[in-house]
């Protein structure tokens, strides 16, 4: 470890079939005004929605709701939340899904009481709030990104083709508890499951993949990834196996809650392609990711070619007796490739529903980042957006 560095995580978890009771602890700690933030209603099917309501009406809450966050929130939505939370004057923001319905808690949390714009300010300025923030609590229904405990908040603005994530500094945006029941994510239909895994990987990999010096986050992302794998594959056979998916949203979690990236640079070049191509398409957030992971990693791998290696032998278990470290690496990639195939991940942009008229777009839309093994230029991004269509 040769960085400096602050390690600091207030969420309080609670995992585990027998979490959402903890909501009687916590929801005493705060004013009577809950808004209840949620999506487009598989909380209301798979009755999640209705064990909420009754705590929250147990605890004495007056509760107003915002409904209908979509997949990737956009602006729009959020101008409406941030109406709806200022109305209710609320307390407390209790978001219950995925890690759309958390960002956009968080994107409220720091708007309701900010006098200038928060699109203008958070997402284009990328500056802190300097107005007072509503604190958010968590239900997680969605194992992924690793909004449960960060600071991260997404959110898309469809009339610029803007798809911007804003990890705020301040550890209190991130939410103040997370209520985590593996049993909650039992209802998500197969293809969110592994959208949902390969973000968890790719996570992992963003702050694997950069820096030389020899670093403790990097094998606790060994072993992250490692559990992933074991996981995923059970799985992605037996979707409601408990032990497997319970690992799968403990690994979710450590996977983007500050941890492995600290003491070291990170890449987060395939998100910010992924990202560009979400902000085109809609596509599911894991899918973009797993799309236009292989072009851009086959691209970087000469740059990076130790950890590469590194990656090939600790994490697929390639045996590098007899083979150059070029081959090596390469057949690492193999692995993750028919791994990915196993799951049934997107394996290009097209079936994302991209187009060759998209891709200069996406490609101005790509932020370009420099902690990665090699820092694109315009043309390559270009070049691995061509790959990525198949
Ligand atoms: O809206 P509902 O009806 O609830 O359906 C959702 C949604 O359609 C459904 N779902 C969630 N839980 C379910 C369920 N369906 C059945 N049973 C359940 N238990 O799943 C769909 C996807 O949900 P969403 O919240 O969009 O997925 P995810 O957790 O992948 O979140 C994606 C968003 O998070 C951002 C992404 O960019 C995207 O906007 N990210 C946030 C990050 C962060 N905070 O650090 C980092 C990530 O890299 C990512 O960028
Ligand atoms: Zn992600």
């Amino acid at each position: 470890m040769l960085g400096n560095f602050t390690y600091c995580n207030p969420t309080k978890l609670y995992f585990g079939a027998d979490a959402l009771q903890n909501l009687n602890l916590e929801l005493p700690r705060y004013g009577s005004r809950v808004v209840l933030i949620y999506g487009g209603g598989s909380i209301k099917k798979n009755g999640i929605y209705d064990a909420v309501m009754e705590l929250l009406r147990a605890n004495g809450k007056e509760v107003a709701e915002i409904s209908g966050v979509m997949p990737n929130p956009t602006l729009a939505k959020l101008y409406e939340g941030i109406e709806i939370a200022r109305a209710h004057q609320a307390d407390l923001l209790l978001a219950v899904g995925g890690g759309s319905v958390c960002d956009y808690a968080k994107a409220v949390s720091v708007s309701v009481h900010c006098q200038e714009d928060p699109w203008q300010k958070y997402y284009l300025r990328f500056e802190e709030p300097d107005c007072e923030t509503l604190p958010v609590g968590c239900v997680l229904t969605m194992v992924g990104t690793g909004s449960e405990m960060n600071a991260g908040a997404v959110i898309t603005n469809t009339e610029t083709h803007q798809k911007i994530g804003h990890v705020f500094a301040d550890e209190k945006i991130m939410p103040r508890f997370a209520i985590l029941n593996p049993n909650y994510t039992m209802t998500l239909p197969h293809r969110q499951m592994v959208a949902g895994i390969y973000d968890i990987f790719n996570h992992i990999c963003e702050q694997y993949f950069s820096g030389t010096d020899d670093n403790t986050s990097d094998y606790i992302s060994e072993g992250l990834m490692r559990s992933l794998l074991h996981d995923s594959r059970i799985a992605n056979r037996d979707p409601h196996n408990y032990e497997a998916r319970s690992n799968i949203m403990w690994t979710a979690t450590w996977a983007l809650n500050t941890l492995v990236s600290r003491g070291k640079t990170t890449d987060w070049m395939v998100h910010m392609i992924g990202q560009a191509v979400g902000a085109y398409t809609n596509a599911t957030h894991g899918m973009t990711l797993a799309a236009v992971s292989l072009p851009y990693y086959r691209h970087i791998l000469p740059y990076g070619l130790e950890k590469f290696k590194r990656f090939a032998v600790e994490v697929w278990k390639i045996d590098p007796a007899g083979k150059t470290d070029e081959a090596v690496a390469r057949e690492g990639l193999a692995a993750m490739e028919s791994w990915m195939r196993e799951l049934g991940l997107a394996m290009n942009i097209r079936e994302l529903g991209a187009d060759e008229g998209m891709l200069e777009g996406i490609a101005d839309a790509t932020l370009l980042l420099d902690g990665g093994y090699k820092k694109l230029d315009r043309a390559e991004v270009l070049a691995i957006l061509k790959e990525s269509l198949g």
